[in-house]
C-alpha cells in the first residue's frame, strides 16, 4: 500500500528512492563532478550514452534543465522552433526558450501528442526573407504527457526525422518517460532515441532517482552542453551521491515499468463503465490515466477522493490525471477504483 497509507497518484515524479538506490547512494564513490572526477557521474554518463545509442551523455539536474540546454543548443537566436501544442517544452517550462534561447515556439495542434506530419512540412520556413524567423527545430514527446501517456509510432518518428534530415534542422526528443515508452512497444529505447539528434530522459519519474535527468547527442553536442550547464547553474560537485541512484533508475527500475502499466489499465477497466465519467481504454498505454469528468469538477472529485486517501492530479476544470509508479500497488488500485465508483455511484 502506498506511503504512509496514501494512495498517490499525482505523478511518477513522487516515487520514492529505493532500498537499493539509498545503499548505492550511500556506498558511492565521488568526486568533483565540475573538475570532472566523479567516477559514478562518469559512469552513469557512460550507461545513459549506451542505453540511448548516442555518443556521449550528460547528467543534469532535472527534465527542465536538459530540454533548455538542447534548446539553447539545437536551435538559432531568432528562429522557430516546431513542436506540439500541448507538449511540456512549450507550456510547463517557465517560457526557456524565449529566456534562454530567444527562439519562438511554432506550436501544432495534435489529436495524440503526433504533430501531422503535412503540417511539419508547411510550417517549416526555410526561404528567409528579412521579416521572417526561419526554423531551426523540431521537438517530438515521448510518451507525451498531455495526451495520456501516448507513445509514439516508430514509423512516424522515422518519417519527421527525415523532414528534419532534409531541411537541416535539429531534431530533439523530450523522452522525459522514454523507457516507457520502449516498454510498450517492447523494444529498447535506443531503437527510439537514436532517430534523434538529442535526447532528455529523466531518472527521476518511473524510474524511481530522488534528483536528475540525462542529455544524450554526439560528443560535440554534449561538450557544449557542458559549458552551458554551467552558466545554468547545473554544475554538481559530489553528484555520485545523486548519480549512483540513476545507476539503479538505469540498469534495474527501467525493468518494471511494465507493471505500471498493467496497474494502469486495471484501474482504466475498474472505472470505465461507470455513469459520469469517461475514460478512453484505448488511449491507456503506458502508466497514465485520464479521467474526464462528465458532471462533476475535478475539484470536487478530487476533495471527494482525497477523503479515501487517494491522490490525483487536476489536468483541467473536468479532467483528471491518475500516474501508476513504484509506489502503487495492486492494493493502491483496488482502493482508487472502490472510491471512485463510491463517489460517483452515491452521488
Ligand atoms: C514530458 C515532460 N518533459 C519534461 C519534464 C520536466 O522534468 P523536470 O520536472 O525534471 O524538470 C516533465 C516533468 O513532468 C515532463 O512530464
Amino acid at each position: 500500500m502506498g506511503y504512509r497509507g496514501i494512495s498517490d497518484f499525482r505523478s511518477d515524479t513522487v516515487t520514492r528512492p529505493t532500498e537499493e538506490m539509498r545503499k548505492a547512494m550511500y556506498n558511492a564513490e565521488v568526486g568533483d563532478d565540475v573538475l570532472g572526477d566523479d567516477p559514478t557521474v562518469k559512469k552513469l554518463e557512460e550507461i545513459a550514452a549506451e542505453t540511448t545509442g548516442m555518443e556521449a551523455a550528460l547528467f543534469v539536474p532535472s527534465g527542465t534543465m536538459g530540454n533548455t540546454i538542447a534548446v539553447i543548443l539545437g536551435s538559432k537566436e531568432g528562429t522557430e522552433i516546431i513542436l506540439e501544442e500541448k507538449c511540456h517544452i512549450y507550456n510547463f517550462e517557465a517560457a526557456n526558450m524565449a529566456r534562454y534561447a530567444s527562439a519562438m515556439p511554432r506550436p501544432i495542434k495534435s489529436k495524440n501528442g503526433e504533430i501531422p506530419v503535412e503540417e511539419i512540412k508547411a510550417n517549416i520556413k526555410t526561404v528567409l526573407r528579412e521579416h521572417i524567423p526561419g526554423t531551426s527545430m523540431i521537438c517530438l514527446e515521448n510518451t507525451h504527457n498531455f495526451w495520456g501517456g501516448s507513445v509514439l509510432s516508430m514509423d512516424y518518428i522515422k518519417e519527421v526525422k527525415e523532414i528534419a534530415k532534409e531541411n537541416n534542422l535539429h531534431f530533439h526528443l523530450d523522452g522525459a518517460r522514454v523507457f516507457n515508452a520502449a516498454t510498450y512497444l517492447n523494444t529498447e529505447v535506443k531503437n527510439i532515441t537514436k532517430h534523434f539528434d538529442s535526447v532528455m530522459f529523466c531518472l527521476s519519474k518511473g524510474l524511481c532517482a530522488p534528483v536528475g535527468s540525462m542529455l544524450a547527442g554526439n560528443k560535440d553536442f554534449i561538450s557544449k552542453a557542458r559549458f552551458i550547464r554551467k552558466s545554468l547553474g547545473g554544475g554538481m560537485r559530489q553528484a555520485g551521491i545523486l548519480a549512483a541512484a540513476g545507476i539503479v533508475s538505469i540498469e534495474k527500475m527501467s525493468k518494471r515499468l511494465e507493471e505500471d502499466h498493467i496497474r494502469a489499465k486495471k484501474l482504466a477497466e475498474g472505472i470505465a463503465d461507470l455513469k459520469g465519467i469517461k475514460v478512453d481504454l484505448d488511449s491507456v498505454q503506458t502508466n497514465f490515466v485520464m479521467v474526464e469528468l462528465e458532471e462533476m469538477t475535478s475539484f470536487r472529485f478530487l476533495e471527494e477522493l482525497k477523503k479515501e486517501s487517494v491522490l490525483a492530479l487536476p489536468f483541467s476544470e473536468k479532467r483528471v490525471r491518475f500516474v501508476t509508479h513504484n509506489d502503487i500497488d495492486d492494493r493502491d488500485i483496488e482502493r482508487a477504483v472502490k472510491s471512485i465508483r463510491k463517489i460517483l455511484l452515491e452521488r
